[in-house]
């Protein structure tokens, strides 16, 4: 009998075509489910492909004894309960390096469309406003001169200080340990506290733990400069979403670009309605190459576990 993979969402085709030959695919395209759900679906499955949607939970690797790997078709394993993949012998995988480029890239157009009021912009003419050019007309903050703070300094943070570098920005970043490449960005590690307080754009890229959980909470806004910026690619309960909305609202900070939420799908209400807020629906790795170099990458990690092999990426 050829082991069971059960696949929770709609993959590029490649995950298949890599997987078809010597497993039973089983597809459940959907969004954002409950453990009950995934208990169901996953019941039968010696391998699992999974996205962030779904809690892989203590209940799930007990509900089902035969799970031999979760391969999670993202970087971030924050929906995986570790611990107990650990204590149930369940190799869990990821998906590093292949959507660096792409998420750097998307942090980069949000620093640029909340600095240079782009959708604004574009929401202003649509509705037709536009009257002609005007010299005091939307006007933006330029980045030259101007100071980037990462926080998690990790493949996704140093591509986009090397674009941030670029564009004239210096960077200071907060992180456990010095970033063997950082000079070759100008980098310089600082304490959360002076990056809070002397940077102009605040962009996050720690994975979501206990400790990352409201890092950026009222008492972080308090610290930041009126006329900084936030951006957040990451996840999003690393910021304290109603304390962004506060701060925002009493303009203790200048403008937020958000690609990640608290309690996804859901936003926090007060924000679409601020002018000076970007919002995405979680688009950081959503380029044809890197969803593509995902997908590839899950399935192999299946098909080496299943051949009784080290897979690549392993997490636990
Ligand atoms: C990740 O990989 O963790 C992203 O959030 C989805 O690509």
């Amino acid at each position: 009998m050829k082991p069971l993979v059960v696949i929770t969402s709609e993959l590029p085709d490649v995950a298949v075509a890599i997987l078809s030959r010597e497993c039973d695919i089983v597809s459940h395209p959907g969004m954002a489910r409950s453990e009950d759900e995934v208990i169901t679906i996953l019941s039968e499955a010696d391998a699992a492909i999974t996205t962030l949607n779904e809690p892989i939970t203590r209940a799930v690797f007990e509900a089902n004894p035969n799970l031999r790997v979760v391969a999670n078709y993202a970087v971030g394993t924050n929906n995986i309960d570790l611990d107990a993949a650990r204590e149930h012998g369940v190799v869990v995988t990821n998906t590093p390096g292949v959507l660096t480029d792409a998420t750097a890239d998307l942090t980069m157009a949000l620093i640029l469309a909340v600095t240079r009021r782009v959708v604004e912009g574009d929401r202003f003419l649509r509705a037709g406003n536009f009257g002609g050019w005007h010299p005091l007309m939307l006007l933006g903050t330029g980045l030259q001169q101007k100071q980037l703070g990462v926080i998690g300094f990790g493949r996704i943070g140093f591509a986009v200080a090397k674009r941030a570098h670029a564009f004239g920005m210096s960077i200071v970043y907060h992180a456990n340990h010095d970033h063997e490449e950082a000079h070759l960005v100008d980098a310089r590690r600082v304490g959360l506290e002076e990056l809070l307080a002397t940077s102009d754009v605040v962009s996050l890229h720690t994975p979501l733990t206990p400790e990352t959980h409201h890092m950026i909470d009222a008492a972080a806004f308090a610290k930041m400069k009126p006329s900084a910026y936030l951006v957040n690619t990451a996840r999003g309960p690393a910021v304290d979403e109603a304390a962004l909305a506060d701060a925002l609202e009493r303009g203790a900070i200048a403008g937020a670009a958000l690609d990640v939420y608290e309690n996804e799908p859901a936003v926090e209400p007060r924000l679409l309605t601020l002018s000076n807020v970007v919002l995405l629906p979680h688009l950081g790795s959503a380029t044809h190459e890197a969803r593509n170099a995902m997908a590839a990458t899950v399935a192999k990690a299946v098909m080496a576990v299943i051949h009784g092999q080290e897979p690549p990426n392993r997490v636990v």
